[in-house]
């Protein structure tokens, strides 16, 4: 396989982690469908599990098909190691409980993804861990942390209001107060941005979404700095969040493509927020992309791409917003993201629906807002569906 360090992302997607076995030939990584391996696996060409340093023995530790997809994420993400597991929300819990002291506070903002926001300020709570919730604003011009805070979490681009972390400073702060930062970047993807370059200490992913990128799986991945690796995967161990082996292998599959793919996903996502924002019966678009975005200038200092993701308030709220969905014929009505389709949803029906309507709005997501994942359909094909669904609101 050759060194890949220097090689370009598009290169690294397609040839690291690749587990090539010359005794078969094999092109790319098979599939290891296997609970156990022999043990003691004494033969010296032994392949080694990176959890352990010892041959593979049992797959809910570790498994060839699964280190594979790890590699090569890790290689676009810039860790030395990743972690797979088999949902985002596990890989989500797994770096919360590995990283949090029991007595402290987890620091965090408001909007975040629905789940982590229950996650956060619920369910961790029973393990004696407290979250703090504070206006993205306020994370991104923070200028100190306070003794009880043991983990920061943010995600690059919040879901789905579109506001952006100003990674650079956050970790800033981190770093002067030792305390780890954990980042969601879902929304965003190795190619847009690599939060391990602002020193992240865990950058973590639903893979459902870009990663996959065919809405035809549900995993997570995490890249860890080497000082929480063990802390993280004895987390996944413990709660057995392994993800089964076919899945990480259509994971590996949707990252040979995630560099094309959010070349297009950057460029729908662009076309459509500018189409939106020229809409008369549209009163608000949120796109980190437009000049008119308050998050613009920070995503164009830290971000490559501004990604798929455009979310907007139609005139004439929920009812207006249910109406102009209806009408589309080529975006399905489903609340994932992400995927080669495009695909629209209501956040207050659907990501977020379990938060309640005053927490919703201290997030900034309104009951019309409407939430788009543009997909890498032809640009053209997308606008003229939305000019004739408008037309009917
Ligand atoms: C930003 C973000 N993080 C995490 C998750 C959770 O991922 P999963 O559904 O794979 O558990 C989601 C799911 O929509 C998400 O949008």
């Amino acid at each position: 396989m050759g060194d890949l360090k220097q090689a370009g992302f598009n290169t690294k997607a397609v040839h690291a982690g690749e587990l090539k076995d010359p005794r078969f030939g094999n092109v790319i990584t098979p599939i290891f469908e296997n609970s156990t391996f022999l043990g003691p696996n004494e033969s010296p060409e032994a392949y080694v599990d990176n959890t352990n340093g010892k041959p593979f023995l049992y797959t809910r530790w570790g498994n060839p098909t699964i280190q594979s997809f790890e590699e090569k994420y890790a290689a676009l993400e810039g860790y030395s190691r990743g972690i797979s597991f088999s949902s985002g929300m596990s890989a989500i819990s797994a770096s919360i409980l590995a990283l949090a002291r029991p007595g402290s506070r987890v620091l965090t903002v408001n909007g975040l993804y629905g789940q982590t926001y229950m996650f956060l300020s619920k369910t961790i709570q029973k393990m004696g861990i407290s979250a703090s919730f504070i206006d993205l604003d306020q994370m991104n011009s923070i200028d100190g942390l306070e003794k009880d805070i043991s983990v920061v979490y943010v995600e690059t681009v919040l879901n789905p209001t579109l506001g952006v972390s100003d990674l650079d400073h956050i970790s800033r702060i981190c770093r002067e107060n030792d305390i780890p930062l954990v980042v969601d970047s879902t929304f965003s993807t190795p190619f847009n941005i690599r939060p391990v370059n602002f020193g992240a200490d865990i950058t973590l992913h639903s893979a459902t979404k870009y990663i996959g990128g065919h809405s035809d799986i549900i995993m997570g991945v995490a890249g860890v700095s080497d000082k929480f690796y063990d802390a993280v995967v004895n987390m996944r161990k413990n709660f057995g969040f392994i993800p089964d082996p076919i899945q990480t292998f259509l994971a590996s599959r949707g990252l040979k493509t995630l560099g094309l793919r959010m070349k297009r996903h950057n460029e729908n996502g662009m076309k459509i927020a500018r189409f939106l924002e020229g809409e008369k019966k549209v009163k608000q678009v949120h796109y980190p992309g437009l000049e008119s975005s308050p998050y613009h200038a920070i995503a164009n200092r830290l971000m490559s791409g501004y990604g798929g993701m455009v979310s907007f308030d139609i005139n004439g709220g929920l009812d207006s917003a249910r109406r102009f969905m209806r009408q589309l014929k080529i975006p399905d009505v489903a609340p994932s993201l992400g995927g080669v389709e495009s695909l629209i949803t209501l956040p207050v029906e659907t990501s977020h629906a379990s938060m309640s309507r005053e927490e919703r709005l201290k997030s900034g997501i309104t009951d019309g807002l409407v939430r788009f994942s543009a997909g890498i359909e032809d640009p053209e094909d997308l606008i003229e569906d939305f000019q004739q669904a408008f037309s009917s609101v």
